[in-house]
């Protein structure tokens, strides 16, 4: 069973595993995107499983931005960093809003998470339902099965004067699921070394199956192989 202790437990944290993103220079990349495809004309934005937000501290300034996640604990941290965007704790399979976005973004493979194409048809209808007419929507993937690379082991490091952060897996597949465990050694100053494994599931979401789903659900929908991380890609739909 998945744990998503990144996303509860090891939240505060979450920001400095991946400090090695560009964030801002991600947010540009969108912005461009979305001034390239959306043909309506408002500035609403939604961020789909948004995180700590930092994609939304830099579209914030251009957008009216609202943010929602499954998980509270990482709400509170992008709550304490951003002052005037709306969160909500919500599934990105099953929410109901009761308003349309103008932009509605799910990025850095978050959308892998659902797991099943059943429910991936479920989430992509349910962004097409919050979007205007001309509205666009931009998801980021998780990678596709050509790309995963089968049994490879990874190593993340994070480390200040005060905390040193090691994160290590190997890369699995389980009944054609991408399945993770991350194991973290943390060791901050004045505190005993500790050790969490993390459990990560994702579904290995095929491009043709995905832009089928797309365009079922009412969207003209394009793949962009180079998106913001490699091997990644973004799909861009835009509500007909
Ligand atoms: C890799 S993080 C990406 C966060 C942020 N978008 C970023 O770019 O840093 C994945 C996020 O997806 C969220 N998540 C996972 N399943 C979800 C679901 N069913 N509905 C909404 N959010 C979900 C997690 O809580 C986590 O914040």
């Amino acid at each position: 069973m998945q744990k998503l202790l990144l996303y509860r437990v090891l939240a505060k944290y979450y920001d400095l595993i991946y400090s090695f993103k560009n964030y801002k220079k991600e947010s540009d990349e969108l912005e461009k995107l979305i001034a390239k495809n959306k043909k309506s004309s408002g500035k609403a934005l939604l961020e789909v499983a948004c995180g700590t937000a930092h994609h939304l501290e830099y579209l914030k300034n251009n957008f009216s931005c609202m943010g929602i996640d499954l998980n509270q604990s990482i709400l509170n941290v992008a709550k304490a960093k951003i002052k005037n965007v709306v969160f909500k704790k919500a599934d990105m399979i099953n929410f109901d809003l009761k308003k349309q976005f103008d932009v509605i973004t799910c990025l850095f493979s978050s959308i892998g998470y659902v797991k099943t194409y059943e429910n991936l048809e479920k989430t992509i209808k349910n962004f097409a339902k919050h979007l205007k007419t001309g509205g666009v929507v931009i998801i980021e993937p998780w990678l596709t099965k050509e790309y995963y690379a089968l049994d490879k082991p990874h190593m993340t490091i994070y480390e200040d004067k005060d905390l040193k952060i090691a994160r290590l897996n190997t890369s699995k597949v389980k009944d054609g699921v991408s399945v993770m465990d991350m194991h973290y050694l943390i060791a901050e100053r004045g505190k005993d070394v500790k050790h969490f494994v993390d459990r990560h599931e994702l579904g290995l979401f095929e491009v043709d199956k995905t832009l089928a789903i797309m365009k079922k659900a009412g969207l003209k929908a394009k793949f962009i192989k180079s998106g913001l991380m490699k091997n990644r890609g973004l799909y861009v739909g835009v509500k007909e």
